[in-house]
């Protein structure tokens, strides 16, 4: 190798390294985020003051917004390095659909903790985070409707309503308490990767409307991390890191998730009582749910859902790697390990 050409892949690695994974990620839609953050605080605009207040506060506490790096990532990689103003657009609509879907997930679950401060329905009460949700979600639909974007308007509300669906049918397992790991997966297919589908193939539609087969392929990928994603949420559930919600609600609000379905069904039949009587009749108490905790750690449950995490992300990579070669395909490959590898 020339010495010139070496210095070349030393200086790329040493920038590499300086730079944190996000960073990395974000360096080819470094612009595209910037403008977007602007339009997408635009897209929240409203004339009532207490609306506005609180979307001032949402806005002030972003996530790590990586909904909308999908969408600007994957529609750079196929549609040649340009976006228009449809993937802006496409991108916003997620970031809002998302942020009333968290809205109103933390009344449904009772917490009162998000991106590291209080939630909406706890500073403000339930009836405040309901009705906020809904505005954003209309925001959201609106900025479609308003701009003609009827085909990324069918993925968006595709992914709606299995978000409901998804959410509705995890209440009802938890319910009574026999969900298979079949269910579960059925249940974090429609609430959680239902919408990252929608961020891929809706990057792609916005950039090639007319692809069916790049777009249905970009919605598998999207829902194969999607999947891993949740997972991984999940296994956050399990630990006691600062992730900036609560950690070990899961089993409180009954919510049976891969690492406790897999313990119960490799468990003895005395065991899986205490497991199921523990999540019925004592989810509030402190205790008995560390002890579920501990349990379901030392029968490997943890392991066997990373397992399972790790299969997805790898089949996602499956689909990436039928791509050509660029940097936009690089920084998705780094995305999709993050997923599986991020601190929160
Ligand atoms: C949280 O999503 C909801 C799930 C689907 C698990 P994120 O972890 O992307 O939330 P933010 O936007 O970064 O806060
Ligand atoms: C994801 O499930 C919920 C949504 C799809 C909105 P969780 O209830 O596990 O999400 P977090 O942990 O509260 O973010
Ligand atoms: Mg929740
Ligand atoms: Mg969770």
């Amino acid at each position: 190798m020339l010495l010139a050409d070496s210095w070349q892949i030393n200086r790329k690695v040493v920038f590499l390294i300086v730079m944190n994974i996000v960073q990395q990620i974000q360096q080819p839609i470094q612009n595209e985020m910037e403008l977007f953050e602007k339009k997408f605080h635009k897209s929240m605009a409203t004339k009532v003051a207490l609306l506005n207040r609180i979307t001032y506060y949402i806005v002030n506490r972003k996530g790590k917004q990586m909904r909308p790096m999908f969408v600007f990532l994957v529609a750079k990689m196929t549609g040649e390095g340009e976006v228009n103003e449809r993937t802006y657009r496409g991108a916003s609509v997620i970031e809002l659909i998302h942020t009333a879907t968290l809205v109103h997930d933390d009344v449904v679950d009772d917490s009162n903790k998000r991106r590291g401060f209080f939630s909406l329905n706890a500073l403000w009460k339930n009836k405040i985070a309901v009705l906020v949700g809904d505005y954003l979600l209309s925001k959201g639909l609106l900025l479609s409707i308003d701009n003609g974007d009827f085909d990324l308007l069918r993925i968006i509300s595709v992914a709606v309503r299995e978000m409901s669906e998804g959410e509705l049918l995890q209440i009802e397992k938890a319910r009574r308490l026999d969900i298979t790991e079949e269910i579960y997966y059925e249940i974090i297919r429609q609430k959680t990767a239902t919408l990252i589908a929608a961020c891929c193939s809706l990057g792609a539609a916005s950039v090639c409307p007319d692809d069916i087969i790049l777009i249905e392929q970009m919605r598998k990928f999207g829902e194969l991390i999607g999947m891993a994603f949740q997972i991984k949420d999940d296994l956050f559930d399990y630990t006691d890191g600062p992730i900036g919600k609560p950690t070990g609600i899961d089993i409180k609000e009954q919510k049976m998730t891969l690492p406790l379905i897999y313990v119960l069904n490799t468990s003895e039949p005395k065991e899986k009582k205490w497991l199921i009587n523990s999540v019925k009749n004592h989810n509030e108490d402190k205790k008995r749910v560390k002890e579920v905790i501990a349990f379901v750690k030392v029968k490997g449950g943890l392991e066997y859902a990373t397992q399972k995490m790790i299969e997805y992300q790898q089949s996602a990579l499956e689909i990436l790697n039928q791509f050509p070669d660029s940097v936009y395909k690089e920084a998705l490959h780094t995305m999709v390990n993050y997923v599986i590898e991020r601190k929160k």
